[in-house]
């Protein structure tokens, strides 16, 4: 039986959603830097959490250097399309320069899906190592991020689990490279076993062209073909922070 029901937070605007993400996002990092245990984030790529980087960018300045919190930070990624580190399009790049270069954490924080290692099974197969050995994996475990930061595009898709693809219905690996056809181009993702693992998700939609699929994965329509409604942590809490223009239809 899955616990608890997802928590639906509905803000004026994409900036108080974001403010409010970051404050969640501080909230359980300093529960974790109490007890001197690492904090384990996975974030999202696209357009909207941009917002959200920036806040924490901003946050982080108003903490003394003594602060431990970053310490024990370590950032992973959902997903990650097949463009360089430095491209304008790359996840990591976003994060990495509105965000992680201006913090004070050491590379060994920062787990970047290695998207130039080669084609995207290599970068997969190298990030599933990477997860299995950070959190001591025997086969068959699953990692469980502290938190997961998730999107949603127009078409349901979340992460890179796009409707219609063998993404969807992959329940043993952590890291799949799957070939999205609709872009032409594979992507490397982490995988509903997963994300459905993690302590908290919480997905971050904003914008009224986001609001027909809203309706349809948060409502009582039964509808299938929304990746983004198989996103149901087994015990984890799941929250949508969704602005006001998202929502409208809920
Ligand atoms: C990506 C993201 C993807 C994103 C959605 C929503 O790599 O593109 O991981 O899942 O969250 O496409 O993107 P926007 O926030 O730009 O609408």
């Amino acid at each position: 039986m899955r616990e608890p029901e997802p928590q639906i937070r509905i803000f004026a605007n994409l900036e108080e959603l974001a403010e409010a993400a970051g404050d969640e996002f501080f909230q359980r990092a300093k529960k974790k830097a109490a007890k001197n245990s690492s904090f384990t984030v996975a974030l999202s790529g696209g357009s909207t959490p941009g917002v959200l980087y920036r806040y924490l960018a901003k946050k982080a300045e108003s903490l003394s250097r003594e602060d431990s919190l970053w310490e024990n930070v370590h950032f992973f990624w959902g997903d990650e399309r097949s463009v360089p580190a430095d491209h304008p399009d790359s996840n990591f790049g976003l994060a990495n320069n509105t965000l992680l270069s201006k913090l004070p954490i050491s590379p060994e924080q920062i787990h970047r899906i290695k998207i130039d290692i080669g084609d995207g099974e290599k970068a997969a197969e190298n990030y599933e190592r990477e997860l299995c050995e950070f959190f001591h994996l025997s086969k068959g475990e699953f990692p469980c991020f502290d938190l997961i930061f998730l999107g949603m595009g127009t078409d349901g898709h979340t992460a890179s689990l796009f409707p219609g693809t063998k993404a969807l219905g992959e329940t043993s690996r952590l890291v799949i490279a799957p070939w999205v056809d609709k872009l032409k181009t594979y992507r490397v993702t982490l995988t509903f076993p997963v994300f459905n693992h993690a302590r908290c998700v919480i997905f971050l939609i904003a914008g009224k062209e986001k609001a027909k699929t809203l309706k349809n994965v948060l409502g009582p329509s039964q509808k299938e073909g929304f990746p983004a409604k198989l996103i149901q942590p087994d015990k984890g809490e799941l929250f949508w922070f969704v602005d006001k223009s998202a929502a409208h239809l809920l």
